[in-house]
C-alpha cells in the first residue's frame, strides 16, 4: 500500500489549520480601513500643495518628517489652534518658516488636507493595546 499515507494526513491537517488560522485572522472584523475617512477632491489638492511646497521638510505627520517645525497631525483639533491659526501661518511666515503666497482656494485646500489627516487618528497615540494575536489596537477617531 501507499507508504506515505500518514504523512499525507498530517499534511492535510496542517494545511487545514493554516487555512482556518488565516481565515480567522484576516477575515475578521475590520477596524482600520473601514473606519478611515475618504479624501475629498479639495483634500487631495491640499496634499499636492503639501508635497509641492515641501512642508514635510520641516513638519511631521504622525511623527514622520523634518523636525524644524512642529507635528501637524492634530493641529486642526488642538483647542488652542485650529484652521484660522493655520491660515495665519501660511501666508505670514515666521522667522524659520518661509512666507508662502497661497490663494484663498489653496489655503482652503491645505486646511482641508490637514482636516483629513486630523480625522484619521491621534498623534501621539498613547491608548494602544497589544493583543495575543499580534494586532495592535489603537484609539480611533
Ligand atoms: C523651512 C521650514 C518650514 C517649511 C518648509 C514649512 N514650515 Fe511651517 N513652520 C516651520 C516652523 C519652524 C514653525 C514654527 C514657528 C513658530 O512657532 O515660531 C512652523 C509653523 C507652522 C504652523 C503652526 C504650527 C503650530 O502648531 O504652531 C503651521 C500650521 C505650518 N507651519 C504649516 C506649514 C505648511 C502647511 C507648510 C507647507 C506649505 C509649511 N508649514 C512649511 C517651518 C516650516
Amino acid at each position: 500500500m501507499y507508504k506515505g499515507k500518514g504523512n499525507f494526513i498530517v499534511l492535510i491537517a496542517l494545511v487545514s489549520v493554516f487555512t482556518v488560522y488565516n481565515a480567522v485572522l484576516y477575515m475578521g472584523e475590520e477596524t482600520s480601513s473601514s473606519s478611515a475617512p475618504r479624501m475629498s477632491k479639495e483634500a487631495i489638492r491640499g496634499e499636492q500643495l503639501w508635497q509641492e511646497n515641501n512642508c514635510t521638510a520641516c513638519h511631521q505627520l504622525y511623527g514622520l518628517g523634518g523636525y524644524l517645525g512642529p507635528d501637524l497631525t492634530n493641529v486642526i483639533s488642538d483647542p488652542a489652534k485650529g484652521s484660522d491659526y493655520v491660515r495665519t501661518f501660511l501666508n505670514s511666515g515666521v522667522k524659520s518658516m518661509p512666507q508662502f503666497d497661497f490663494s484663498t482656494e489653496e489655503q482652503n485646500a491645505i486646511i482641508s488636507y490637514l482636516e483629513h489627516v486630523n480625522a484619521t487618528g491621534y498623534y501621539p497615540n498613547y491608548d494602544s493595546e497589544f493583543s495575543k494575536d499580534g494586532w495592535v489596537t489603537i484609539k480611533y477617531k
